[in-house]
This record gives C-alpha cells, structure tokens and sequence, in this order.
C-alpha cells in the first residue's frame, strides 16, 4: 500500500487547490455583495454575526464540505458496485430484494473504505497497549485497520453483505466531534445510486480487471472500472 498521492502528484494538487479555493472566494464575495436566499448566503451572515472565524477558516469549511462530500462518495460508488459484481450472488441477491441494499453499501464502506485514515495532532502524551505515544505527533488513525478488526467483526476478511455485526457508529465515518457531517447525505447517495443501478442494470459485469482502490492517507483513489451489459 502507498500513500493515496505521490511525490510527482503535488503539482497537479496544488494547482486544483489554487483553483478550488479561488472559486470558492468568488461564490463567497459574490454572497456579500449580493445576497441571495441559499444556504451560501446563511452560511456568510452567520460568520460575519458570530465573529469567531478568520478569513481562512471561513473559506476552508465550504472547501472542506466540497471536497469530502464529493471525492468520498464518488469513490465508494465505485467501489461498491465492483465488490458487488465481483461477489456475484451477492450482486444477485441484491437485485432480487433491495432490502439489501443499506447493508450492502455498509459492507462495502468497511471492506475497501474510501477514507483510509484520519490525522490527528497530540496535545499530550497518550498510553496506548502499553505504549507512548508522544505529544505534538502527527498520527494517523487507520480505519482500514479498525475495520479489519477481529475484536469487532465475524471473519473481517469476508465480504458479507448480511453482516450483522457492524457498529452503530460506523468507523469508516469517524468518530468524536469531528465526525462526519454528510453521513446521512452519503449513504442516501451510495443507497440511492446502488437502487438505480440493480433496477436499470441487473446484467451488470465488470469488463477487464476490477478496480483498485489507492492509498491509506485519508481520503483514498480507485481507478477506472469499464463494466458492460448485453443490449
Ligand atoms: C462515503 C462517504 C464519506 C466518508 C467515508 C466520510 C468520512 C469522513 C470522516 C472519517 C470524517 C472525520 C474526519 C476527522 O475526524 O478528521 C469526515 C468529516 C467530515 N465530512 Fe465526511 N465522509 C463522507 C461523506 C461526506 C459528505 C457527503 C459530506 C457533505 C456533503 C461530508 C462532509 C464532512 C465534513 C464537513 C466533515 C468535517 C466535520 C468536522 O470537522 O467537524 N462527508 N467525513
């Protein structure tokens, strides 16, 4: 496993940031000078009423909703359809009872989840399993790693999407204060995109190799799945 970008990448990178945070500058200064009734303009009046964000911090969290409400669900789209597909029954099984189907998109979040591991800086020291864990460390807290825990789950290594031993919290959505904000809105996604598909495309097959998911560092990459279907 890498991590989700390279070195050579970072140029790429840099120049979508640049380009993401100036349009996100101009949607915000469009707002100001031109309210609107949206959630936009409600977010830019709150800042400017409760004071408490500098300009940075006000650009980054529409940044961050963009990015981790786009790239994760996108990917995990993908991914669920290959791992379906590639355990066939269950892809089957699925397409004979969409009772299945939130299960089906839990499963295949802890399976080959598209956010490999989340930062975390240390104020203080931390005991961990009898080991230290110094402050003003940067870790990375694997949920790739949690949910192939055999503490946690029945055979964690299988893809079963009639699991019944998932937690109520699922990990692959964090945890603590920061956890996500969009879950509801991405499995609404994941469950509705997955309902379309098994409706509209029941012959479904995955053309060539399946996809690879990329990368432990936080948000993770697949590549391209060519699928096909008889006409
Ligand atoms: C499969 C899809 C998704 C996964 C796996 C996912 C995962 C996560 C994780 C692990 C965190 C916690 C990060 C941390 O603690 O440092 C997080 C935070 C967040 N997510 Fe998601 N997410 C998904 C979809 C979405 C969607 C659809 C939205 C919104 C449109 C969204 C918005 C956010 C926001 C705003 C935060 C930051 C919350 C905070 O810092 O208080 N996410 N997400």
């Amino acid at each position: 496993m890498s991590a989700s970008f390279t070195h050579e990448d970072v140029p790429e990178i840099d120049a979508a940031a640049a380009h993401l945070t100036a349009y996100v500058s101009e949607l915000l200064a469009s707002r100001r000078a031109a309210p609107r009734s949206d959630f936009l303009t409600s977010y830019v009046v709150a800042v400017e009423q409760e004071d408490n964000l500098s300009p940075i911090e006000t650009l980054i969290q529409i940044v961050t909703v963009i990015v981790g409400g786009s790239d994760t669900t996108r990917t995990a789209m993908t991914m669920q359809a290959a791992l379906l597909l590639q355990h066939r029954d269950q892809w089957d099984a699925v397409c004979q009872d969409t009772a299945l189907i939130p299960g089906a998109v839990s499963e295949a979040l802890r399976y080959e989840p598209s956010v490999g591991s989340i930062p975390r800086f240390t104020c203080q020291d931390i005991e961990v399993g009898g080991y230290v864990v110094p402050r003003d460390r940067i870790l990375s807290l694997s949920t790739l790693s949690a949910m192939r825990d055999p503490a946690l789950y029945a055979e964690p290594d299988s893809f079963n999407i009639r699991r019944t031993d998932h937690p109520r919290r699922h990990l692959v959505f964090g945890a603590g204060v920061h956890r996500c904000l969009g879950e509801v809105l991405a499995r609404a996604e994941l469950e509705e995109g997955l309902a379309a598909l098994v409706e509209r495309l029941p012959q479904l097959r995955v053309a060539g190799p399946p996809p690879t998911m990329f990368g432990h560092a936080g948000i993770r990459r697949v590549d391209a799945m060519r699928v096909s279907w008889p006409r």
